[in-house]
């Protein structure tokens, strides 16, 4: 799914440390071909962030994009305080943002600190 849309995917390794470490995962299959996913890390009571929103570009602009952040919502949703505010957070290319704005995400850019810290 990563390389339909980012090129060269992050080890076998890396890629099943996090899957097992991933709070919430969404799958979407077509018949027995993966098409898309999304997953989210978090905490429950405070914050989540989201991550590897993938549609397969065959299958882009279908709905498909907006179903999996609504079913990351509803886990949100499902899982949290009813009536606190939770921060919901992701980084986004920027020609995605008007993507994720229809969610109602707001982009901040004083908020977007990122590093490739390297493991030692
Ligand atoms: C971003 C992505 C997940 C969207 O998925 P999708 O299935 O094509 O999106 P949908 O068809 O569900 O679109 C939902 C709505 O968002 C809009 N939309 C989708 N991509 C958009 C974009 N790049 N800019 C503006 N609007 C966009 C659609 O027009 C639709 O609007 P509507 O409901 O008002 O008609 C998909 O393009 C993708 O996988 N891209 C490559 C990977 C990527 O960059 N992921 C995001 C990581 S930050």
């Amino acid at each position: 799914m990563w390389e339909t849309v980012w090129g060269q995917a992050p080890s076998l390794e890396q890629t099943k440390l996090a899957m097992e470490h991933t709070l919430f995962r969404v799958s979407v299959f077509d018949g027995d071909k993966i098409i898309a996913m999304a997953r989210m890390l978090g905490d429950m009571g405070l914050d989540y962030y989201i991550k590897d929103v993938v549609v397969r570009p065959e299958y882009q602009g279908r709905g498909i994009g907006r179903m999996l952040i609504n079913e990351l919502l509803s886990f949100v949703d499902s899982n949290g305080i009813s009536g606190t505010g939770i921060f919901v957070e992701l980084c986004a290319e920027p020609d995605k943002i008007p993507f994720y704005e229809k969610f109602g995400f707001d982009f901040n850019e004083e908020q977007r600190l990122k590093m490739m810290y390297r493991v030692r």
